[in-house]
């Protein structure tokens, strides 16, 4: 990171070891929130993955350099790992959006989230007059021509089988969050690089991206997803 100019950087995305499984490298990472600090573009923000555990833990290493502008809940369509007897399936992941506290949100670069897939709405008017005045169906619309505000839950399928990295994350709700709080040719930075999934999904959005990540191997993953997405970005995504 000191390598990285101050100012720089216009979005961060971080997908941090939660210290919660027994991978081998997930483990605690400390200073990192410090380090990003000077990084940070007048605008930047950070949307930081975690379970709730993983920043009640880390409250104090966030708060009161860091406050919270909102949260997605990324529901997935199943659970990770055996049933555990009296829990739920936890079929979600927090991402909590941060500014830098000494930023005004309004200041934070964003614009309005929004999703094409919008479930259909039913309209339902007066047919008539008939002669007993009934309600009838008149088909379905979508509001907008499609298009709506992103809902803060937000569905995608888990990597699961198609996945490079034990915890890789869906590259459509990384680029999500990149093309809604960046602008095209920003620099984004995401200091736990993985599978490069935030580099895959940057260069998509026609934006830039710095990727940091320890293990050798994992590098390598970046690397080659980074290389096939610019080659044949269909195969990245399905
Ligand atoms: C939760 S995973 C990120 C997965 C990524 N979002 C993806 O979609 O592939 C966290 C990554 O951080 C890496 N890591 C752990 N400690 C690190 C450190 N001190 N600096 C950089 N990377 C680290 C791990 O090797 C792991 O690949």
């Amino acid at each position: 990171m000191a390598t990285i100019a101050p100012g720089s950087i216009d979005l961060v995305i971080a997908d941090p070891p939660y210290n919660e499984t027994k991978l081998k490298w997930d483990k605690e990472v400390k200073g990192w929130l410090k380090a990003l600090l000077p990084l940070m573009a007048p605008h930047a923000s950070l949307w930081c993955f975690g379970s709730l555990r993983f920043f009640m833990n880390h409250k104090d290493e966030f708060s009161p350099d860091w406050s919270i502008m909102q949260e997605v809940v990324w529901e997935k369509q199943n659970g990770a790992g055996p049933p555990d007897k009296g829990r739920f399936n936890r079929v979600h992941e927090l991402i909590v959006q941060f500014r830098p506290t000494a930023v005004p949100p309004n200041q934070i670069r964003a614009h309005s989230p929004m999703t094409f897939d919008a479930v259909a709405r039913k309209i339902t008017a007066r047919k008539g007059p008939g002669h007993r005045g009934e309600y009838a169906s008149t088909g379905y619309e979508t509001q907008d021509g499609g298009a709506r505000r992103a809902r803060s839950v937000q569905r995608f399928k888990s990597m699961h089988h198609a996945a490079v990295h034990p915890t890789q994350k869906p590259g459509e709700l990384v680029r999500m969050l990149i093309e809604s709080y960046s602008n095209p040719g920003d620099l984004v930075l995401d200091p736990f690089g993985g599978s490069g999934t935030t580099g895959v999904s940057a260069l998509m959005a026609g934006r830039r991206a710095i990727l940091i990540e320890k293990l050798p191997h994992f590098v390598a993953l970046c690397e080659q997803r980074i290389e096939e997405a610019t080659l044949q970005p269909e195969l990245i995504f399905g």
